[in-house]
């Protein structure tokens, strides 16, 4: 079917109406932020798997809130961003852009004054030229100018949600992890109301090492863990997706979407969508549906994994050992096990392919003990299971 009429959408954030589950999590982010709107100030930590829905958790809550509870949000991905005067120039930029159309929007002209020129062909990008020094002291007085800023938008807005994501870059810099600490720190000695609510979005990782370079962070964030989707949230994803293409599946052939998607946003897009191009008509069949799901598995392992772990993985000297071990999805497996399923030739590979596939970061010993090896996230678990699938299918 034609790609345009897609209800999938591999690789761009939801559209609200087609957001699904994580109900607890609205809440809770929710309330946090209802508490900033009275003062108080708020500082959480969404952590979870790549693809698991993390950003689009964060940018959905900041939806909701910005309609219904009169709160001004700022959604800033730091990816690539290494230190703090960047990152705090690239909130001010977001905050400055996104607002153009805002009520409150004066108010941030007027805090910057004479720093802000347009720039562009039409001079629609407002461009903030600041300097060192005001960077340094922006920097040091992070808490009193962005109290100030607020105070600004405060006739409007009764506070501000300020997403930091993708932090992946900062996280190790102990720079970011003492000013967050001592931000925080700050606002609580103060006494002062504070109508804000911070969201540090990342890995569970980034979270550890945070915490590893300022160890007083761990005390200090609210943390909200997202896990995977539960079938029944897969079956409603792709029900209401293909019921919104009015296209036709069975529930059997649902049911097989649900087991290769493991819950995972990501997949679920990406399989739905490489399923959707393959039909040749609204009455999706069973062949179709493998065929999708083969696709699906090219598309994930060029886009989504590093191609060193792509061209690896797809090596004629691995196929075999990868046909054996994968025949369902295993998060951490044992290599006597794997050994057990192999036959000659493949035997004497096992060992190269496991010191392969841990040297590029696709496998990772598992603490567990020795001869344990499990996957370093859901998202190459399930993978190496499609792949699996689609060399099967393939021979
Ligand atoms: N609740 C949801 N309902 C529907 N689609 C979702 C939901 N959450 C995520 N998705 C989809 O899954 C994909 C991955 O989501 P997202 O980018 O939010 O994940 P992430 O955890 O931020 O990933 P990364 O770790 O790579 O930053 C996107 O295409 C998004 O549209
Ligand atoms: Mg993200």
């Amino acid at each position: 079917m034609i790609p345009e009429s897609s209800p999938f959408r591999p690789g761009q954030p939801v559209p609200i109406e087609f957001f699904i589950g994580r109900y607890r999590e609205i809440e809770r982010l929710r309330s946090m932020v209802n508490a900033s709107t009275q003062g108080r100030f708020k500082i959480g930590f969404v952590s979870g798997e790549r693809g698991i829905g993390k950003s689009s958790l964060a940018a959905f809550v900041r939806r909701l809130v910005e309609t219904d509870n009169e709160v001004a949000g700022c959604h800033v991905f730091l990816g690539g961003v290494q230190n703090l005067s960047e990152m705090l120039n690239r909130i001010l930029h977001i905050l400055l852009n996104e607002s153009t159309e805002k009520p409150w929007h004066h108010k941030l002209l007027d805090f910057f004054g004479d720093r802000v020129s347009k720039v562009g062909l039409f001079g629609v990008t407002l461009e903030l030229s600041l300097s060192e020094s005001d960077m340094l002291s922006m920097e040091r007085n992070f808490v009193q100018s962005i109290r100030q800023l607020i105070q600004g938008l405060r006739e409007h807005k009764k506070s501000l949600f300020l997403i930091l994501d993708d932090i992946n870059g900062l996280a190790g810099a102990e720079g970011f992890a003492n000013w967050l600490k001592s931000t925080v720190d700050e606002i609580a000695t103060s006494q002062q109301d504070m109508h804000l609510c911070i969201l540090v979005v990342g890995f569970e990782e980034r979270r550890q090492e945070l915490i590893a370079s300022q160890i007083s962070l761990a005390r200090v964030f609210e943390l909200i863990d997202i896990a995977p989707w539960s079938d029944d949230e897969v079956r409603e994803f792709y029900q209401s997706s293909f019921d919104v293409g009015r296209a036709e599946v069975t529930d059997e052939e649902i049911e097989r979407l649900v087991t290769f998607t493991g819950g995972l946003p990501v997949l679920a897009h990406e399989i739905g969508d490489a399923v959707w191009r393959t039909a040749r008509t609204a009455k999706i069949d069973d062949n179709e549906i493998t065929e999708g799901i083969s696709i699906a598995a090219e598309v994930i392992g060029s886009k989504l994994l590093t191609p060193q772990i792509f061209s690896a993985i797809r090596s004629e000297s691995y196929r075999s050992i990868l046909l054996k071990m994968a025949d369902r999805p295993r998060p951490h497996f044992k290599r006597s096990e794997i050994m057990e399923l192999l036959e000659g030739t493949e035997k004497k590979r096992l060992d190269n392919f496991l010191r392969r596939m841990t040297d590029l970061g696709a496998l990772q010993k598992d603490a567990q003990g020795p001869g344990r090896y499990r996957f370093p996230n859901l998202l190459h678990a399930l993978y190496f299971w499609m792949e699996s699938q689609r060399t099967q299918h393939r021979q």
